[in-house]
This record gives structure tokens, sequence and C-alpha cells, in this order.
């Protein structure tokens, strides 16, 4: 996988490449934590910080999508509300006492927040921006 700040990744939108630059290097350490700290309360409380970050995140982009592109806000709304499902499920996981399995399902979130951004934030965004998601050259 190479850098967010690769161009191929560039929504055109720079709030939002800097939103998921930054959020990259942090969930990846948060999901670090978790698995190293499922049984801990740190594991728990890493889970509620990557949730609330995540929100901020998601409103960010909602609100950025939703006065250009309300049919793209909605796709954006509903894979985000996935993804805090799959978070809730974390947190019920590791309540339960099933470490492993929510160790499991952090490394599956981190790779499918990187699976969204790329196949639905990036193209949605250059798309508003008007630029063309096929080609890969910033002027
Ligand atoms: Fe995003
Ligand atoms: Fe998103």
């Amino acid at each position: 996988m190479g850098s967010w700040k690769s161009v191929e990744w560039s929504s055109f939108d720079p709030a939002i490449d800097d939103e998921h630059q930054k959020l990259h290097q942090m969930i990846s350490s948060l999901t670090a934590v978790v698995a190293r700290n499922a049984s801990l309360g740190l594991g728990m409380e890493a889970v509620d910080i990557m949730t609330e970050r995540m929100k901020l995140h998601f409103g960010l982009e909602e609100q950025a999508m939703g006065g250009a592109d309300p049919d793209s806000c909605s796709i954006l709304h509903e894979d985000h509300q996935r993804l805090l499902g799959l978070l809730r499920q974390i947190r019920q996981v590791m309540g339960n006492g099933h470490y492993e399995e929510a160790t499991a399902l952090a490394r599956l979130f981190s790779s499918e927040l990187a699976k969204h951004d790329q196949e639905i934030d990036v193209p949605l965004f250059r798309m508003v921006a008007g630029r063309d998601t096929t080609k890969q050259q910033v002027s």
C-alpha cells in the first residue's frame, strides 16, 4: 500500500486529503492498541476514541458533500453507518470477553476504512471536484 500523499489517492479536496492522512496514522496506532490491550480497559478506550474520531471525520465529509451532491452524500452516509456498526460490534465483542475476535475485527475495520476511502470517498470527491477519476495527473 502506498502513501496517502500519493496523487492516485488524492480527492482534490485538500481538507479531505489532510484528514485522510492524519486519520489513517491514528487508526493504525489505535488498531495496534486494541490488538495489544483487548482484554484491558485501554482497548475499550481506544475503540471509543476511534468511534468519536470517525464520527467527526464522517460528519466533515457528509457536510462537505451534502451541498454539492445529495446522492453521493447518501452513498457516503450509508457506508459510514456500516463502518460505525463495525466499531459498535468490536466494542460489544470486547465487552463479552472475546478478545481475539475483537482484535480481528479491529484489523478488519482498519482495512475496511482504507478501502472505503479509496473506493468511495476519493472517487466521489473527485467527481464533485470535476476531476476525471481515471486520470492520475495533477495539473
Ligand atoms: Fe474518509
Ligand atoms: Fe468517507
